[in-house]
């Protein structure tokens, strides 16, 4: 799209077959983007498309099938090179998701360099999913784990950060965009911050990814994750970008084929990167059908996305904040599209069937961030998060939906 073309929705809309379906007989109105984004067409097609025509393991075959799909599995590591702007496409390696590419860090990086009484640093605002497999690394080699807190709003603290680094600190690992508030947090500070301390970064970019430009060279983080599902990819394949250097002082994380040099009974040399850390025959459909959900987003351009997701968003927080008792989670100016709730008297479940039953569908709960639920001193919120194929009039029918509940629910 260039820049003096308007934003076509519709014709957007119409490139997601999902979205023509009803739901409990209303047009469904799909706001879980944030869990995960619906696909289009040339996505669901791609992998059609491998199975029917060239369906073969990659790497090893000498036949015209297994050239054919190894192309288009280097070609979806180049996508996602660019996508990143990586330096070396060997610094993108694929894994199923956000998580393995976490819990690969936490253990190829840490068994190697994390010693006891190092320190590790994350901040309240985690998912599960960049706190726990810390945990479990931490607990291993008795290394001490640091929470940088925030405030009310869900700002991180940066000048209780600075003070918690030391020569002790050896990772900080920070969400970029929080997937329960929405908040984004000022990752190229803490990056600088971490590397004059001597430690590394590792920023969780499970909901940035999808709307912000992510440019790993610039931003000189140590280490980028984020999944394939949550920019309009398949399920079951995720990125992690790392560091060459870092990444080939690195254990491997699983032993198998592909990852291998040479075996023998007595000892194994590993494969050089990416094959080094992609052990087995990788998900070659989906890792193929990552390509054409970058194409998409480069297609229309992630900056005009941005500008019609920050639109909806402005929209819906105006709207929401009219509705009494009902209070916003996460209320700051930089924000991914994602706006959290809570309603005096109201359980987030509750609404949640009920907006079900109206075709809309949110995701209430503790988001797996119960740290952050708890030191907000809620059980969860609701959350409603916007794509680029989301509508005004669709945040008319949740604001309806929402009156009505309440009415229903009081
Ligand atoms: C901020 C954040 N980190 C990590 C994850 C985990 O992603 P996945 O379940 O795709 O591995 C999510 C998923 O919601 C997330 O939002």
């Amino acid at each position: 799209m260039s820049a003096n073309q308007t934003y076509d929705v519709q014709s957007i809309r119409n490139e997601f077959p999902i979205l023509e379906r009803k739901v409990k007989g209303k047009p469904l109105v799909y706001f879980d983007n944030a869990a995960t984004a619906q696909k289009p067409k040339q996505v669901i097609d791609a992998i059609s498309h491998y199975y029917s025509h060239y369906n073969a393991n990659i790497h090893r075959g000498l036949h015209t099938l297994a050239d054919e799909a190894t192309a288009a599995f280097e070609a979806s590591r180049a996508a996602v090179q660019s996508f990143v702007h990586a330096k070396h496409h060997e610094e993108i390696i694929f894994t199923k998701g956000t998580t393995e590419s976490i819990n690969l860090v936490a253990n190829a990086w840490g068994n190697v360099f994390l010693n006891a009484g190092d320190e590790i640093i994350i901040s309240t605002l985690e998912h599960h999913a960049n706190i726990v497999p810390w945990q479990m690394i931490a607990e291993k080699k008795g290394a001490v784990i640091r929470i940088i807190p925030i405030d009310a709003n869900g700002k991180l603290d940066i000048e209780a950060f600075k003070k918690m680094l030391s020569n002790k600190t050896k990772m900080v690992a920070v969400v970029h965009a929080s997937n329960a508030l929405g908040v984004i947090n000022p990752v190229e500070e803490i990056i600088q911050l971490a590397h004059q301390h001597g430690a590394l970064s590792m920023i969780d970019g499970a909901q940035s990814a999808v709307h912000l430009d992510i440019d790993v060279t610039q931003l000189d983080c140590d280490f980028f994750v984020f999944s394939g599902h949550k920019i309009y990819g398949p399920t079951g394949v995720g990125v992690l970008y790392g560091k060459k250097q870092l990444l080939e002082s690195m254990q491997p994380y699983q032993g198998g084929g592909e990852m291998i040099k040479e075996v023998t009974f007595e000892k194994t040399t590993f494969n050089e990167l990416p094959f080094k850390f992609e052990a087995g025959t990788p998900n070659i459909a989906d890792v193929i059908a990552l390509k054409p959900a970058i194409d998409f987003m480069n297609r229309i351009g992630k900056a005009f996305i941005r500008q019609h997701e920050a639109a909806l968003l402005s929209y819906a927080t105006e709207k929401l904040k009219m509705i009494e008792g009902l209070h916003i989670k996460g209320d700051v100016a930089e924000k991914v599209s994602v706006a959290s709730f809570t309603i005096d008297g109201i359980h987030p479940q509750d609404l949640a069937i009920l907006l079900d039953n109206q075709g809309i569908a949110v995701r209430t709960g503790h988001h797996c961030a119960q740290p952050l639920m708890s030191y907000l001193g809620i059980v969860g919120t609701t959350r409603v998060s916007f794509a680029a194929y989301n509508t005004k009039e669709e945040i008319d029918i949740l604001v309806e939906a929402l009156n009505k509940s309440i009415k229903m629910l009081k």
